[in-house]
């Protein structure tokens, strides 16, 4: 089964030391962001780095169906003349945001305080996944869904022609639910509030002060509350997008793994709301180094170095950390299967509605490749072999997981024997240029016939 067309199989070899400089694509979550407010103002926003993997193209094409005018002008350099809030058309056909979970829920946020009807649909992974968690609130607006059993897509929304503003505690930690509230309340008049408990991924919120929205962030006794002025003129921006961490943590995990490795990844984007996997591979005993620390467009970047841990030891990692790492887990276990004792994982219940249950596909994995790994509803252990005693030459299923199919060729570049990875087509989502990047490094990935 795939979502994306052909299925991809791919083989990991254990391989030398990986040595070089790793240029990973832009941020994820902030390409979306990019379109989307440039969608949202008057005027040309002009995009830097822009990740042009299949999950922000397909956010593209929405800007596009909604009235915006998005331009490729090659190498990473996009222009979105928009709309201005409340100027979105209604899309003629139905907008399919293929795998990306982010990329339809802030969509629906950006288009559900204005009168038009949209309906949504993706690939059978994000078809599964819960839109209630976005549909819920958008409804205090005013906004009506009807789609699947389960609040799944397919799905029509029919945005508020009168929207109210909103005052909302977001009930699980996430930024996406967080940011659809915050893109709705754009629309609508007075003040819009969003409460979370745990401090999720603030790209939304630094952006949309960016793009001259007046939001003001209080952290007070019932979690951080962000309030937001409705109806303003938005003003186009420049942006340079910051390399992603999440795409990072692979080249960087895989140098921890691999004897002899030495890889710079340039640019990274190390707001603290995404850097938890860097804290805790540091204290797991990764040799890890932050260069050139500065700002760049509102968000800070280093250059990171990352070497052979010969060393790594299984630790607790703390569950108030889970939101900055969200992403890392899956790379994260496989890290854990090479460190010496326990990784004990908490707190990640949101790991079981990603791009797929992202512990069930691991551990699957992970114990095939002869890793124990002990799991509950919201808590994993990976039990770590210690360098050079991962058996390995097991065929895993990355499920239409992007993260899921690099972490296990991360994996196999250390393992005794070679990983298999059914499919490899999702990596296109979020990382197209991954095979190429690590083939530079010294990995052997190769496609592979069913
Ligand atoms: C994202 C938020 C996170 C993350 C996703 C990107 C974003 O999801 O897993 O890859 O850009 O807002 P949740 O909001 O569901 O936690």
């Amino acid at each position: 089964m795939s979502g994306h067309g052909t299925p991809i199989p791919m083989t990991s070899r254990p391989c030398g030391p990986l040595k070089g400089t790793a240029n990973v694509p832009g941020d994820k979550s902030i390409s979306h962001r990019s379109l989307i407010l440039g969608a949202l103002c008057v005027g040309e926003t002009r995009i830097t780095g822009l990740l042009e993997g299949d999950d922000v193209l397909d956010t593209a094409k929405a800007m596009r169906a909604f009235g915006a005018t998005v331009t490729d002008h090659g190498g990473g350099e996009w222009t979105v003349s928009g709309v201005g809030v409340g100027g979105f058309a209604e899309p003629q056909n139905i907008i399919d945001c293929g795998n990306s979970g982010t990329g339809v829920r802030l969509i629906m946020g950006a288009m559900a305080t204005s009168p038009i009807a949209t309906t949504f649909t993706g690939d059978a992974s994000l078809n599964g996944r819960p839109m209630g968690r976005v549909t819920d609130p958008l409804a205090l607006f005013g906004t009506q869904a009807v789609g699947r059993e389960g609040g799944r897509l397919p799905m029509t929304l029919v945005g508020a022609a009168e929207p109210v503003p909103v005052r909302y505690t977001v009930p699980v930690p996430s930024a996406q639910v967080k940011s659809a509230v915050l893109l709705a309340g754009l629309n609508a008049p007075g003040q819009t509030v969003v409460i979370e408990k745990e401090a999720t991924r603030d790209h939304t919120e630094r952006m949309l002060q960016g793009f001259g929205a007046t939001l003001h962030v209080e952290e007070t006794d019932e979690g951080r509350v962000i309030t937001l002025d409705g109806q303003p003129e938005l003003a186009p921006q420049t942006i340079i997008v910051p390399r992603d961490p999440s795409s990072a943590a692979f080249p960087v995990c895989a140098a921890l793994i691999v004897p002899g490795s030495d890889v710079l990844v340039p640019n990274i984007g190390l707001n603290p709301t995404r850097a938890g996997l860097f804290t805790t591979l540091q204290e797991m005993g990764a040799d890890l180094t932050f260069e050139n620390m500065r700002e760049e467009g509102g968000e800070p970047v280093a250059d990171l170095r990352a070497k052979f841990s010969p060393n790594l030891k299984g630790i607790a990692v703390p569950p108030e950390r889970a939101a900055s790492m969200i992403d890392e887990y899956p790379v994260l276990s496989v890290v854990a299967s090479f460190a010496e004792g326990v990784t004990d994982m908490r707190g990640v219940k949101e790991l079981r509605v990603k791009e797929s249950d992202r512990i069930d596909a691991m551990a699957k994995g992970l114990r095939t490749a002869g890793v124990q790994v002990d799991e509950g509803p919201d808590w994993w252990q990976v039990t770590g072999l210690g360098h050079g005693n991962v058996p390995g030459g097991a065929t895993v299923a990355s499920v239409l997981d992007h993260r899921i199919a690099m972490a296990f060729a991360v994996m196999g570049m250390a393992t005794q024997k070679p990983i298999h990875i059914d499919d490899g087509s999702p990596i296109a989502t979020s990382f197209p240029i991954f095979e190429g990047l690590m083939a530079d490094l010294g990995a052997q990935i190769v496609r592979t016939n069913s």
